[in-house]
């Protein structure tokens, strides 16, 4: 970092949209860099809510003391409305005037950065991102702040369905999180070795499904179908509902993961991946930046603008469903 001009004194940080494992590494890595060069740094809490709501106060060194290793965020989180109306953000800027704040870090993912790009552009309150999503559905970094520990939890809550599985030889629906990617289904699906994946980028339909069904009911002794909640044929209830019809003689089950794949503490690569980009958007706001979102692309720190990390969104790679297609046979 050069040592020239400082363009922020007083930072705010956030958290917004669902929380993610290793926000709380996030916000320890921003508050901490923020005092290592002498800059005032304050939490607000419920993220644009709190902005409007003047939920904000300041975060000495301590107050992230025993966080990195704790799932959910110490600044909670809120999806807002109030903010996406320009009454809102009018006010939001009048608090941050009102306590001298000069630049926020933002963590979360393509809503935060929504809102945060137009905030910057309409009130000129310089704005860095911070990824926090288990989504993993943001271009400019190769993964999300949360996807590594939500794929985790969900792998190794999909290999104990596969122990059951295999003693009762029966079909599985499992359903993990990804309303509008299907990055945890393909992941899991590969790491937990199912047999098919169905995810709102790629159109694997039922009929697909059933082919492999087929040729799986003669050889093995248990069958995984990994449903992204968001897939177009339905969630996994949907799912196994359509394939009961046509496949009447399978004994099957659903499961549905759910919220337990947000909690829990975040793995090692989280951690470090939080606390990696919570130095550079600090280091990125003293050296005047704004609108960028800080992520890590083939191990280097990579700005990517707000507009093309959500726009570009990364599409699960077709690269995965074919091996998946070739190692489930
Ligand atoms: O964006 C993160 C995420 O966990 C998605 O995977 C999921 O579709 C959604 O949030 C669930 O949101 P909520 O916690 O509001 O039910």
């Amino acid at each position: 970092m050069s040592s020239t001009r400082r363009h922020v004194s007083h930072i705010g940080v956030l958290t917004s949209g669902g929380d993610a494992p290793g926000m709380n590494a996030a916000i320890r890595a921003v508050v901490r860099t923020a005092h290592f060069h002498g800059l005032r740094v304050s939490g607000v809490f419920e993220g644009y809510d709190g902005l409007v709501r003047d939920e904000i106060r300041p975060l000495a060194v301590r107050d992230v003391s025993n966080i990195i290793q704790r799932g959910g965020t110490i600044l909670r989180s809120a999806r807002s409305e109030a903010f996406f109306a320009p009454e809102g953000r009018a006010q939001a800027k009048r608090n941050l005037d009102g306590r001298g704040i000069d630049g926020l870090v933002v963590i979360g993912g393509d809503g935060t950065f929504r809102g945060a790009s137009v905030f910057a552009v309409e009130h000129g309150v310089p704005v860095v991102g911070i990824t926090g999503t288990i989504d993993n559905d943001l271009a400019g970094t190769d993964a999300t702040i949360g996807f590594d520990t939500a794929t985790n939890t969900a792998m190794q809550l999909i290999d104990r369905i596969r122990d059951t599985a295999s003693s009762h030889d029966r079909l599985f629906f499992v359903e993990v999180m990804g309303r509008t990617s299907g990055a945890i289904a393909m992941h899991c699906g590969i790491a937990s070795g199912a047999e098919f994946v169905m995810v709102p980028e790629h159109r694997q339909g039922i009929d697909q499904l059933i082919q492999v069904l087929e040729r799986s009911a003669k050889s093995k002794s248990s069958v995984i179908v990994i449903v992204a909640e968001g897939d177009e044929e339905g969630g996994a209830y949907e799912v196994a509902r359509k394939v009961k019809a046509r496949f009447a003689h399978y004994d099957t089950r659903v499961s549905v993961l759910g919220h337990v794949q947000r909690g829990g503490n975040p793995t090692m690569a989280d951690r470090l991946l939080a606390s990696r980009t919570g130095v550079a958007a600090v280091e990125g706001l003293i050296e005047g930046r704004s609108g960028e979102m800080a992520g890590i692309v083939n191990g280097n720190l990579a700005w990517t603008r707000f507009e093309d990390a959500i726009s570009g969104r990364k599409a699960t790679d077709d690269d995965l469903l074919r091996i998946l297609n070739i190692l489930s046979i």
